[in-house]
């Protein structure tokens, strides 16, 4: 099969077009025939993109987690009936991912794809949408009436943020930059401010809850901005290694979670919650999206097309 191979080192992380064996799948897994898979660019720098579960290093790796496809085979403990199902979701961190025409990922890890999405729609979902989700509700225990500040909000986990806390009755303000205001207001916030043109701690404080996607600056900034009680999560992997233990305890990696799938396809099919999508590109066109030479068009996911090369015009 085709597939995009990480490049063997001391090359700097970049992409090379080769291919694979077809993957089989073992007890509890399913082949995935990928149509689309939802890109995050920094996935290349991410440990486990560069070491197996052991620590040893890890040459050749196939990146992408997260996807829409149909299931082409399953493991033998799976029943045939699965075989042809529409499906989204994601696939191991340690494990070849879905920049290839197939993958593995384990049955606990997918849920039908949302019938009113395309392929290229429901990829951009499960990771930014779980990642929302395990921050909002799990890891903050975000509830109604509390006011959450979300920074990145135009961004593929923002949108999602954004738009949960709302449908859960909280009050969200958000960072954005100017071009995106109207944007993020129409998902939900009730203040946007722009982080080039203000501090956000001179435009709030007090807070409930804060969810970083940005990190840095903003992520020890934001500590002031929290009222009593007030609880902050991050997700950005740099502070992965902070020595700080309030930003370690802040930081989480999202996890599959087939009831969140199902919950989030449903608010999908129903029409309460959307994703964006800005660009979806041909596999060949993939790499340059991990260099930073292919940039968002506008806001929302980059989604790259496995199956169908021939992109739709219009409608993604
Ligand atoms: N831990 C996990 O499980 C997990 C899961 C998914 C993603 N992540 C990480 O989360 C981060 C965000 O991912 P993503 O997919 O949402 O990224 P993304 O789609 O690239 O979005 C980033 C957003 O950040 C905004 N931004 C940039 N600088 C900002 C600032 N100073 N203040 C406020 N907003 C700012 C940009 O807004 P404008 O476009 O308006 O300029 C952009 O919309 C990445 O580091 C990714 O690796 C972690």
């Amino acid at each position: 099969m085709k597939a995009l191979h990480l490049t063997t080192p001391p090359s700097p992380p970049s992409l090379i077009e080769g291919t694979a064996p077809v993957p089989r799948p073992g007890t509890g897994e399913l082949l995935i025939r990928v149509c689309a898979a939802g890109v995050i660019s920094t996935e290349l720098s991410w440990y486990p993109t560069t070491h197996g579960k052991d620590g040893e290093s890890r040459i050749g790796a196939i990146p992408a987690h997260e996807f829409s496809g149909t299931i082409e085979d399953v493991g033998e403990d799976i029943g045939r009936l699965e075989i042809g199902r529409e499906v989204y979701g994601m696939n191991d961190w340690y494990s070849d991912g879905d920049l290839a025409e197939y993958c593995l990922a384990p049955f606990f890890a997918v849920y039908q794809k949302p019938s009113r999405l395309t392929h290229y729609e429901a990829a951009s979902v499960p990771i930014s949408a779980l990642t929302a989700w395990q921050g909002l509700f799990d890891r903050a225990r975000l509830r109604s009436g509390e006011r959450v500040l979300v920074h990145g909000a135009a961004g593929g986990v923002g949108v999602f943020a954004v738009q949960l806390a709302r449908l859960h009755g909280a009050r969200v303000i958000a960072t954005a930059s100017a071009r995106n205001r109207d944007f993020v207001l129409s998902l939900g916030a009730e203040q946007v401010i722009d982080y080039a043109a203000s501090r956000f701690e001179d435009c709030v404080n007090g807070l409930d809850v804060v969810f970083d996607t940005v990190g840095a600056d903003t992520l020890e900034r934001s500590w002031g901005v929290l009222g009593p009680g007030g609880r902050l999560v991050t997700v950005v992997s740099t502070v992965e290694d902070s020595a700080d233990a309030r930003v370690k305890n802040a930081f989480f990696i999202v996890e599959p979670n087939q009831k969140q799938f199902a919950e989030v396809a449903a608010l999908l099919d129903d029409g309460r919650l959307r994703t964006v999508v800005d660009t979806v590109v041909p596999l060949s066109q993939a790499p340059e999206i991990y260099t930073g030479k292919l940039h968002r068009k506008s806001r929302g996911k980059l989604v790259v097309a496995i199956e169908n090369q021939n992109l739709p015009e219009g409608k993604i």
